[in-house]
């Protein structure tokens, strides 16, 4: 949850870190600090409560020492609250050795007792001073040797992490570890990067390697080197980032959320790309894979939030192109109960970060227990495809904002086409063709919703600006769009928001309505069945008999909803499976103007970060 930079080379360090930093605010927004190692061998801190722009103006006041060795650090508390003494770079041995941390080292207590007993004084309430603290006394135990006090500390450390270290007395090195959380290495010429991911050095190169599992990397200028826990050396795995420093940049928009939910056309296009051939559906990436497809009798789909939505939608087009069983399931559920799962279960972990712990370790399980595991992720060199048999990309581009948007409508789009795909392979689908051309037109459709409603349902945000609740109801793929309009509004407006299945409310939340309170209700197609159309027409009957004011969205033409409804959102004509990734832009337009109208920051909810890297 928290981003993570480290620098060597010939600039200036402070502002490659705080760029870098400004780019992984996302991951966490409490506080901020950085650390450098001067020209004259000195190391110099500063570390602030609140966001980067804190620290950044307390650097501008009084600047520290220019040094070309740094480390930089953006925070979401977990032991500790938001403090300037909380806040990173944790220094050690008599302050001159800096370190780090993203993650949760859940042996501290025992540690910190440990170290207590050998007189050491702690400044602050983290997990993390522990680890700076035994680093320190590791390094004086061993004559100095930084990257082998380093090995020694990480095998002594339970739990996730991400650690970057520097001391003084060795300019131009900085050491880090990951156990379970991200760090990428970053190629420059003359220079070196490391960063939570490569949004913190993208400026600056897009040649990257990934590091695996419990493996300690070493960066100088010139040279960069990796070895697993025990020092064996270890070739890391380069890639090339395949977006530039602009896609993660605010552009002009007014917030990271309004540029994303605006990249929606573009992100499914690009997730498409490549994967239609001859009319048909054939991801390239798994290829070789037509035995396992046609080998299992149930998927599960692990997710969390926004990603475990998308999952709902993905059951329902899985189990109708592929005939097989899905289950979905959030991950910090699966894997803390005792699934019935084996060689002919297929886990598919959907994840935008690719780092989110609780799915993470939810595709650990599975593969323990011998299932085959297939991830969906947009986020190149992340853990989670790492730790996956194979692994479909979505290519939304880079998503910055805290509440997911349009990373939600690619992981639709990948696993619509992980269905057809599957379909295919399993000769469960005759002819695709129509699914297909439908596939092809979603970027229009989607552009046309943005144009078509956004001043509509700006204005309907700014009417509603004081409402204390909102409800969501759909049914089928309507259903999970329910509850992704309610976590959106939830988010970044924090009003009381919930998403039920249209049918369920009968049987309890339909005591909830009382005159004014706004429902959407999502309507599906009446060409797709006539009989689920008319239930959902009934429920608006019967909400509206209470006094709910009834916001529908329904496609163009529907005439039926027009008597009973307050507003209509209309959305363009699409197949069954097609229809949620039409109907949640209005809902994503809606949260983030009801936000705006609030006057609340919709890229930096309270609370929230964007990856949550500890379960
Ligand atoms: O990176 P992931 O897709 O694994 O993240 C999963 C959830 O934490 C994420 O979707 C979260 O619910 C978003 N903030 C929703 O907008």
């Amino acid at each position: 949850m928290c981003g993570i930079v480290g620098y060597v080379g010939p600039r200036p360090s402070q502002d490659i870190l705080l760029a870098g930093l400004a780019r992984l605010e996302y991951r966490g927004y409490d506080s901020a600090g950085v650390a450098v190692i001067d020209g004259d061998g000195s190391l110099g801190m500063r570390k602030k409560a609140g966001k980067l722009a804190v620290l950044r103006d307390s650097l501008a006041d009084a600047p520290l020492p220019d040094g070309s060795t740094g480390i930089g650090h953006t925070r979401w508390a977990t032991h500790g609250g938001p403090t300037d003494v909380n806040a990173h770079p944790h220094l050690a041995d008599d302050d001159k050795l800096a370190l780090i941390h993203n993650g949760i080292i859940e042996n501290f207590s025992a540690l910190r007792e440990e170290l207590l007993a050998d007189g050491v004084v702690f400044r602050s309430e983290t997990d993390t001073e522990v680890a700076a603290a035994l680093l320190g006394r590791e390094y004086a135990g061993n004559g100095g040797d930084l990257e082998l006090a380093f090995r020694s500390v990480v095998n002594r450390l339970e739990g996730a992490f991400t650690l970057l270290a520097m001391h003084q007395d060795h300019p131009g090195l900085v050491v880090g570890a990951r156990r379970n959380s991200p760090l990428v290495i970053g190629l420059g010429e003359g220079e070196n990067f490391l960063g939570s991911d490569v949004a913190a050095f993208i400026e600056h190169t897009r040649k990257a390697l990934a590091i695996g599992q419990d493996q300690i990397v070493s960066i100088t200028p010139d040279a960069v080197t990796v070895v697993d826990f025990a020092g064996t050396p270890v070739q890391p795995e380069p890639f090339d980032v395949s977006w530039d420093a602009a896609a993660a940049e605010k552009g002009g928009w007014s917030s990271f959320m309004a540029k994303e939910v605006a990249e929606q056309p573009e992100a499914v296009a690009n997730t498409i790309r490549g994967r239609i051939q001859d009319g048909q559906v054939v991801i390239p990436e798994l290829d070789g894979l037509d035995e396992l497809f046609l080998g299992i009798n149930r998927v599960i789909i692990t997710a969390c939030g926004t990603a475990s939505y998308a999952a709902l939608v993905g059951k329902y087009a899985i189990e109708q192109w592929a005939r097989v069983a899905v289950d979905v399931e959030l991950a910090h559920e699966f894997r803390y109960r005792d699934p019935v799962i084996g060689a002919d279960t297929l886990v598919v972990s959907i994840s935008q970060s690719g780092e989110t712990m609780d799915t993470l370790m939810a595709v650990k399980y599975a593969r323990e227990r011998g299932a085959r595991t297939l991830s969906i992720c947009n986020t190149q060199g992340a853990t989670i495809p790492r730790e996956s048999d194979a692994v479909v990309y979505t290519h939304a581009g880079p998503e910055v904002a805290v509440a997911s948007t349009k990373a939600f409508s690619a992981q639709i789009t990948a696993l619509l086409l992980l269905g057809l795909h599957m379909g295919r392979v399993r000769g469960a689908v005759a002819d695709a063709s129509v699914d297909v051309a439908e596939l092809a037109a979603l970027p229009e459709k989607i552009a046309s919703v943005l144009e078509g409603e956004q001043e509509h349902v700006t204005q309907l945000a700014g009417w509603m600006a004081d409402t204390r609740s909102v409800l969501f109801l759909g049914r089928h793929v309507g259903y999970p769009i329910a509850l992704e309009g309610a976590l959106k509004l939830k988010e970044i407006s924090y009003i009381h928001a919930e998403g039920f299945a249209a049918g369920e409310l009968k049987h309890g939340p339909i005591a909830l309505i009382e005159p004014g309170q706004p429902v959407f209700v999502l309507v599906p197609s009446p060409r797709h069945s006539a009989l689920v159309h008319s239930k959902v027409v009934s429920n608006i009957q019967e909400i509206r008999a209470r006094g709910a004011r009834v916001i529908v969205i329904a496609e163009v033409g529907d005439a039926a909803v027009l008597p009973f409804a307050d507003e209509v959102i209309h959305i363009p004509l699409a197949g069954a499976m097609f229809e949620p990734l039409l109907a949640v832009v209005p809902l994503q337009i809606f949260a983030m103007a009801l936000a705006t109208a609030k006057g609340l920051d919709v890229d930096q909810p309270r609370n929230l970060a964007k990856s949550v890297t500890v379960e």
